[in-house]
């Protein structure tokens, strides 16, 4: 793919390879943000809402940030304003593709949605159920527009769909009248299906059970041991204890180093 926005002033922060030795160059972070601030201006009661200010962290690949904080913090909003649903109102969010760093918060609209289907993964607790497609298709679609063939995708989707425990004869219905977890489901097989180079998770344990909470971890874990940088919002933090790497507290606004 080609970037249209324009590359940026600043320079690349990589070490240039180490040609004498041979060594490889060092891992380049996944994203930077920096001084990432939102509020939302609500003209009925003249009042602004600072949902965060003074945002800043660094992740590399295999990373996982833990958000924490009570309801109302702003965890899905810094959430949905990384994944460009919002635009923030100072700050950047500088990501490292394939096609070199761009700043998300300046991104031209065409490259943000490149880079969400193809280097940037978002998981709610909701599916978008699409009126007449199989849950298998929907699950395979990811593979198919990265490329792979037919039969082959399809074929993944359904181990997917195993591996998160949703009954073999729903792989070929509509989901739109699925129960809510068998929909988390589905949603989380789709949204797990490729490795992208970050993945952001808004609770997507909610409505899930334990064997489905069990297959979600083993996927995260897979997907970190392959560089997927992550950053997640986890009622029950327990359940990903293991693949915490930091906390950013967004009412203290700290961020800690997680001991593994
Ligand atoms: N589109 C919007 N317009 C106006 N205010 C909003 C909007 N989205 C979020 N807010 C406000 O921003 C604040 C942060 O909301 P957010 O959903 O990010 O919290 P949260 O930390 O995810 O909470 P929870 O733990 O309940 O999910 C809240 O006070 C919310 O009312
Ligand atoms: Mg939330």
């Amino acid at each position: 793919m080609t970037l249209q926005t324009p590359l940026p002033a600043a320079p690349p922060r990589a070490a240039p390879p180490c040609a004498a030795s041979g060594a490889p160059a060092p891992a380049l972070p996944v994203i930077e943000v920096e001084g990432l601030a939102k509020h939302f201006q609500m003209h009925h009661l003249g009042q602004r809402l600072d949902a965060f200010a003074g945002i800043g962290f660094t992740l590399m690949p295999g990373q996982f940030l833990l958000l924490t904080g009570p309801n109302g913090a702003g965890k899905s909003t810094l959430l949905r304003t990384l994944y460009r649903s919002y635009l923030p109102q100072a700050g950047h969010v500088w990501l490292n593709t394939a096609e070199g760093r761009i700043d998300l918060a300046r991104a031209a609209d065409v490259d943000v949605a490149l880079l969400r289907r193809r280097e940037i993964g978002f998981v709610t607790q909701f599916l978008i159920a699409r009126p007449r497609v199989a849950a298998e298709d929907l699950v395979a679609e990811p593979l198919r527009l990265a490329g792979a063939a037919a039969p082959e995708a399809l074929e993944t989707a359904r181990a997917a769909l195993a591996e998160f425990g949703v009954k073999r004869e729903l792989w070929a219905a509509y989901p739109s009248t699925f129960s809510g977890g068998e929909q988390q489901k589905v949603n989380l097989a789709r949204a797990l299906i490729l490795p992208q180079r970050l993945l952001l998770l808004d609770e997507p344990t909610a409505s899930l059970d334990a064997g489905a909470r069990a297959a979600l971890l083993r996927r995260l874990a897979a997907l970190k041991a392959q560089g997927v940088a992550m950053i997640g919002v986890f009622h029950h933090p327990g359940d990903v204890a293991g693949l915490i790497d930091a906390e950013l507290n967004l009412d203290s606004r700290e961020t800690r180093d997680v001991a593994q």
